[in-house]
């Protein structure tokens, strides 16, 4: 037998039929439309970049484990994006002189993390970027806030079925300094700790937190004070308060939006102060949704202004298994608007005249590339999902008219060739 090569994707990554493809365009183009409707523009930017942009300021996990990286014919070395947020605090650092600050700014990259493929997690995905760059303002927190509610809603999704839980690494470590008196330098390894609280077993976490040299008295009082939550806000030492700019925005309206979480630290190095994750509330989906942060020093690294950026990262595996699992994906929508069969092979070139027509009048129309037996073409044209077709028979086209098929309840109309798009649109709005 012949050795053929593979055809599943590469582990980890993944091919998109057209019905798919359909699902996740009408999600994403929906996502699309509310961030534009907030002043989001959108760019891109490389796929591969110099290696150097992860490893000045990302996450150790990404940078040690999971970047895809390669030398190029010049010796230079290069990775796959796992993120865009380096790239876009490039792209940023290198236009700083002809944008208008505050920037307000979307991108839907494909990112590439080498992970071992579960559930929400693979080697390839999409993650829809939405960023602002130039405002320290708590009022960026609070548009972002927002607009996730309004991204959320417009995917149908109630407001029972996910929380966007956040926190302030300026105020975590406040909390950690005067209440569990961790020093200043363990604050790094405490909040990876802390990254992992609620994936290890509390046996787990009380071993790597003896080995970061915490006492048990400090590992009991840190889970105590994580364990608190919202209440915790009320502990809160005013000049502790005072610090956090997260503090600020729970003073505003936006404090219904959100749920206080001092577990909430994201893996990153760059975020600086607010950080925040989407949950699901099902319990079958326990990995974060989506989540982002502010990073007031990322442009830093590529120039000398002081350009702090906010935003947030939604990954296409999560949301989908989200969509699913509340069964909020839309349908496929159907390969085409309308069908044009011809009836034999004399009257091919009568329905691809047919066919321009229809297509001049905005409508998603096909036309057979080979002539089979009409039956053979209606039921063909019923799979792909066409709503109408137009049957073009030898008699009518004579006499100027051609036969138009609501495939749903089968009724036929015989209508003169000019008024076919009409015809054709009429039977569409009845479905929609
Ligand atoms: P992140 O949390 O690493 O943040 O990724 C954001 C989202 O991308 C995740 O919540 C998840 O939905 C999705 N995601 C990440 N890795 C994978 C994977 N291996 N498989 C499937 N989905 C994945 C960032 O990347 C930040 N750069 C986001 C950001 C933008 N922060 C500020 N602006």
């Amino acid at each position: 037998m012949a050795d053929y090569l593979p055809t599943a994707p590469y582990r980890g990554t993944r091919d998109f039929l057209p019905p798919e493809m359909s699902v996740r365009i009408q999600v994403f183009e929906t996502l699309y439309e509310v961030i534009e409707r907030y002043g989001y523009v959108r760019y891109d930017g490389p796929t591969l970049e110099p290696v150097e942009i992860y490893e000045a300021k990302s996450s150790q996990e990404i940078v040690q484990q999971q970047l895809y990286t390669l030398t190029d014919r010049g010796d230079r070395r290069l990775a796959i994006r796992p993120e865009m947020t380096p790239s876009v605090a490039r792209i940023i650092a290198g236009n700083a002189g002809k944008l208008q600050f505050p920037v307000r700014w979307y991108s839907h990259p494909n990112c590439h993390r080498y992970e071992r493929p579960q559930r929400g997690r693979v080697r390839e995905h999409w993650q829809i970027n939405v960023d602002v760059f130039g405002s320290d303002s708590p009022a960026c927190e609070i548009e972002i806030f927002e607009l996730i509610f309004d991204m959320m809603a417009a995917l149908k999704a109630s407001p029972d079925m996910w929380v966007l839980r956040v926190s302030d690494r300026v105020l975590l470590n406040a909390i950690l300094t005067t209440m569990v008196e961790v020093t200043p330098e363990q604050i790094r390894d405490v909040s990876a700790l802390i990254d992992r609280w609620e994936k290890y077993s509390q046996d787990q976490l009380a071993h790597d937190a003896a080995e970061l040299g915490l006492t048990d008295k400090q590992f009991h009082r840190l889970g105590e004070t994580l364990g608190a939550g919202e209440n915790l806000l009320d502990e809160l030492p005013s000049n502790v308060r005072e610090q956090s700019l997260l503090m600020r925005v729970l003073a505003t309206e936006a404090r219904d939006l959100v749920t206080f979480d001092p577990r909430i630290v994201r893996g990153f190095d760059y975020y600086t102060s607010t950080v925040f994750e989407v949950f699901d509330t099902s319990p079958e989906n326990r990995r974060s949704l989506f989540g982002g942060g502010r990073y007031a020093n990322l442009v830093g690294l590529f120039c000398d202004a002081q350009i702090p950026g906010i935003g947030f990262g939604m990954g296409d595996v999560t949301l989908m298994d989200f969509l699913a699992t509340h069964d909020l994906l839309p349908a496929p929508r159907s390969e085409v608007d309308v069908a044009v069969i011809p009836v034999d092979a004399t009257l091919a070139e009568a329905a691809r005249q047919v066919a321009r027509e229809l297509r001049q009048a905005g409508l998603r129309t096909s036309t057979p590339l080979e002539i089979r037996r009409l039956g053979k073409e209606l039921a063909r044209a019923n799979r792909s999902g066409a709503p109408v077709t137009v049957i073009v028979g030898s008699d009518e086209w004579s006499a100027g008219t051609v036969t138009i098929r609501n495939m749903a309840t089968g009724d036929q109309q015989q209508v003169a060739v000019s008024a076919a798009p009409s015809a054709v649109t009429a039977i569409l709005a009845l479905g929609g």
